[in-house]
C-alpha cells in the first residue's frame, strides 16, 4: 500500500510517497528557514503562506504522477494556519481520488521515523519524544496505544536550545547552532540546573536551566565580561542532555528495556553519545533515527498513516486542524 503523506505543521512544507508504512518511494522538504531566519523565529502567518506556495509543486514532484492508495496529513499539533493548509490539501486530494484520508498525530510520526530507519523495530517500547513544542516519555504498546509516562512541566527541550542560541545570537533554529558551538567547549565550565521530581521521576522542566543561561549572559554583560559561547553551550547541553538521557533510559529500565528517540532533538550528537552510554550500562537497547529523519518529514507521517489505516483510524472530509492534542488520546 503506497501512502502519500503531507506534513506542513510548522516551518517545513514536507511530503512523501512511502510503502507499507517501511519502504520510503520519495521524501520531499520544502524549508522556511531561511525565511523565518530574519526574524530569529517561527512567524506563524508567513509560516502558513510560505505553505500555500509549496505545496502543490511539492505533492507533483513527490507523485511523480503515481495515484496513492490512500493520503496521511499531520492534523495536529502544531502552528493552526500551517496544519490547515496541509488539512485541507490532503482532504481535497484524497476526495478527488477516492482514497481513504488519515488522519496523523505530529509526535507519533516522529516516533514512526524510527520505523523507517529499523525495518525489525516494532511495539512495544519505550520513547522519548523531545521536539520543538514538546518533551515526552512514553510507552508505545502498540503502533496506536501510547501511554504518557512522563513529560515536560513548563519549555521543552528544543525551545530551550532555540533560546540558548537566541542569547548567544547564534541564530535560529538553535539545537544545530548550540551543538556546533559546543563541539570546542568545556562541558564542566558552567554548573546548570538539572531538576528532578520526587513523585514524578520521568517529568522535565526546562525553563530554570533557560533562566539561568538568560542569567549568565545578563551577568556576564554587565560585568563587561565576554561569554565564552563554546563553553555556555558546551555547559547547557550537558545538563539537558543529561536529565532527557537519565529519566528515558530509567524509564525504558523499568517497562521495555528498549528506548527509542524521536524529534528534533534527538539528532543532537551529545544527546545520541550520552545515550548509547547509559542504554549500555543499563542494559537497554537503543534505538536512534537516521538523522535525516530526525527533523519534520512527511515519510514519518506516512509510516505511522499506514499504522493508523491498519488500525482503522481514518478520517472523513470534515477532519479538523488542532493547535493541541495529547498523544495518547487524539481525536478528530
Ligand atoms: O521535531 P522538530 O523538527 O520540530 C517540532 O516538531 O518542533 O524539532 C525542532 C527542534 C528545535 O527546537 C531545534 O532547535 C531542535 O529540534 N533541534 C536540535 C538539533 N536539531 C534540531 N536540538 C539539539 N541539537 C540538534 N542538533
Ligand atoms: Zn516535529
Amino acid at each position: 500500500m503506497k501512502i502519500l503523506a503531507i506534513e506542513s505543521s510548522c516551518d517545513e512544507t514536507a511530503a512523501a510517497l512511502v510503502e507499507d508504512g517501511r519502504r520510503i518511494l520519495r521524501n520531499e522538504v520544502v524549508s522556511q528557514i531561511p525565511i523565518h531566519e530574519r526574524y530569529g523565529g517561527v512567524v506563524p502567518e508567513i509560516a502558513s503562506r510560505c505553505h500555500i506556495e509549496a505545496i502543490e509543486p511539492l505533492v507533483e514532484r513527490t507523485l511523480q504522477g503515481e495515484l496513492p492508495d490512500a493520503v496521511a496529513v499531520t492534523y495536529a499539533p502544531g502552528l493552526i494556519g500551517a496544519l490547515l493548509v496541509g488539512v485541507n490539501y490532503a482532504k481535497s486530494l484524497a476526495f478527488t481520488l477516492g482514497v481513504p484520508l488519515i488522519p496523523v498525530h505530529h509526535l507519533r510520526g516522529h516516533v514512526a521515523s524510527n520505523y523507517l530507519s529499523h525495518p525489525d523495530l516494532k511495539p512495544p517500547f519505550t520513547a522519548l519524544i523531545a521536539s520543538g513544542g514538546h518533551s515526552h516519555i512514553v510507552h508505545v504498546k502498540s503502533y496506536t496505544e501510547y501511554e504518557i509516562l512522563g513529560k515536560t512541566r513548563d519549555d521543552a527541550a528544543g525551545e530551550a536550545f532555540d533560546k540558548s542560541a537566541r542569547i548567544l545570537n547564534l541564530g535560529y533554529p538553535g539545537g544545530p547552532k548550540i551543538q556546533k558551538a559546543a563541539e570546542t567547549g568545556n562541558p564542566d565550565a558552567i554548573v546548570f540546573p538539572q531538576v528532578h521530581f520526587k513523585d514524578a521521576p520521568y517529568d522535565f522542566s526546562f525553563s530554570g536551566v533557560k533562566t539561568a543561561v538568560v542569567n549568565y549572559a545578563h551577568t556576564a554583560k554587565q560585568r563587561g565580561e565576554e561569554i565564552n559561547a563554546p563553553d555556555l553551550a558546551a555547559s547547557f547541553t550537558k545538563a539537558v542532555c543529561s536529565v532527557l538521557t537519565e529519566k528515558s533510559v530509567l524509564a525504558a529500565k523499568n517497562t521495555t528495556h528498549r528506548l527509542v528517540l524521536a524529534g528534533g532533538v534527538s539528532a543532537n550528537r551529545n544527546l545520541r553519545e550520552m545515550m548509547q552510554k547509559e542504554c549500555e550500562r543499563n542494559g537497554v537497547e537503543l534505538y536512534l533515527p537516521r538523522p535525516d529523519l530526525c527533523g519534520d518529514n512527511a515519510a514519518m507521517i506516512a509510516s505511522q498513516g499506514y499504522y493508523e489505516y491498519l488500525a482503522g483510524n481514518t478520517a472523513k472530509t470534515d477532519l479538523n486542524a488542532y493547535a493541541t492534542m495529547p498523544v495518547d488520546q487524539p481525536i478528530w
